[in-house]
């Protein structure tokens, strides 16, 4: 057993423990702001390729932490997979993002998906680059596994990509609300199948990205997002979770009410305001604006602090979206040694 992972830093804050100071990591570190991941990257035609690589999605991985010295592993994936896996195949366009050819607009798309075990048995690849990436790390951080939330993965796949308005998939919520639910609760059936085999293959916490939570009308939060996310929490009750809603600040009372342990933030929440409405048990992860690490050095010190001090623990540092892929090296290495060297 890797008792001593369970004792690091991460975990304990992510439990709600008083630490001596938060943890940190970035979303998206494992990417394009390393030259040593745009190295490895180069190896592969494609970023499928790349992904479906165990080896080098355990590089890809680790590389931040070697780099940065970061409290927490994000294993090297996509929250694309599992359309991919239930039978509805993308492309990612070099510089554009994902394309998928074909999408679902109908009852007879839904049906042909595949859904829970059958389809999360495809993504072996994962679970084996997990394995790797445990063992390689040998406790020194822990490993952080993921999935997009029902919501998101629903977008993408109605949406056939990613889209200014989303219209077509809130559409389908006001049009074909049976549709839609059938939709997500293969999702989420081939979610929880997925992320428990991310937990059997070493991941110590997961996190769920809703990154469109922010597209929907609090109703519709409640109706089409929130039941599905309490479903995954609740099939995942021996590993802490986290949920990240980007844009969701009007649901925050009712996240408050899951399961997780741990609530991701956008910069647009301020700290204050979210401990008020999620409530005093929640840890809260964010949630500086990641252009902040585009200032000089004592900027970025200066607003990591006061971020810090905002929170007044309870407290996982990160930006409030993924870190920008030109964002520069030496401006994520002020953020990350701010936070090591805090103490309260
Ligand atoms: O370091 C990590 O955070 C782990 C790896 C990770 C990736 N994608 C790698 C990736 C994670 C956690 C994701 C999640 C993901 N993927 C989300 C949710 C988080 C968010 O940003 O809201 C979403 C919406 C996606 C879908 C996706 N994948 C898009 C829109 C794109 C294109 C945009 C871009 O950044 O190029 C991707 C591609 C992608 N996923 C890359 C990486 C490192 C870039 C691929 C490359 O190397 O060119």
């Amino acid at each position: 057993m890797q008792n001593s992972v369970s004792k690091h830093l991460f975990l304990r804050a992510a439990a709600g423990e008083i630490t001596e100071r938060p943890p940190v990591w970035l979303m998206r570190q494992a990417g394009r702001i390393l030259p040593q991941y745009r190295a490895l990257r180069q190896k592969f035609p494609d970023f499928k390729a790349f992904v479906k690589t165990p080896e080098a999605a355990s590089e890809a991985t680790i590389q931040p932490v070697d780099e940065l010295q970061v409290d927490a592993a994000i294993i090297f994936s996509d929250i694309l997979v599992i359309p991919e896996a239930m039978g509805l195949d993308y492309e990612m366009i070099e510089a554009k993002g994902p394309r998928f050819p074909k999408t679902i607009r109908q009852a007879s798309d839904v049906a042909a998906l595949r859904s829970g075990a059958d389809a999360a048995a495809d993504l072996d690849y994962v679970y084996q680059a997990l394995r790797i990436t445990k063992r390689e790390l040998n406790g020194r951080v822990p490993l952080i596994g993921f999935a997009g939330a029902p919501w998101t993965i629903l977008a993408y796949m109605v949406e056939g990509g990613g889209s200014k308005t989303f219209s077509n998939a809130r559409r389908m919520l006001y049009a074909e609300p049976e549709l839609a639910h059938a939709l997500l609760q293969k999702i989420t059936d081939t979610t929880i199948s997925y992320l428990r085999q991310q937990i059997a293959a070493g991941a110590d916490l997961i996190q769920l990205f809703d990154s469109w939570a922010g597209e929907l009308a609090p109703a519709h939060y409640q109706t089409f997002a929130m039941p599905y996310l309490n479903q995954i929490c609740e099939a995942l009750p021996e590993t802490p979770k986290t949920i990240f809603a980007k844009g969701a600040w009007f649901a925050l009372e009712e996240i408050g009410q899951s399961t997780c342990q741990v609530v991701g933030l956008d910069w647009n929440t301020a700290p204050g305001f979210a401990r008020e409405k999620v409530g005093p048990n929640k840890v809260l992860q964010g949630n500086l604006d990641p252009c902040t690490l585009y200032a000089d050095a004592p900027t970025i010190r200066q607003e990591t602090l006061r971020m810090i001090q905002a929170f007044k623990g309870k407290h996982i540092v990160n930006l409030g979206h993924g870190v920008y892929p030109d964002t520069p090296l030496d401006g994520v290495r002020v953020f990350v040694d701010t936070v090591k060297a805090f103490k309260w």
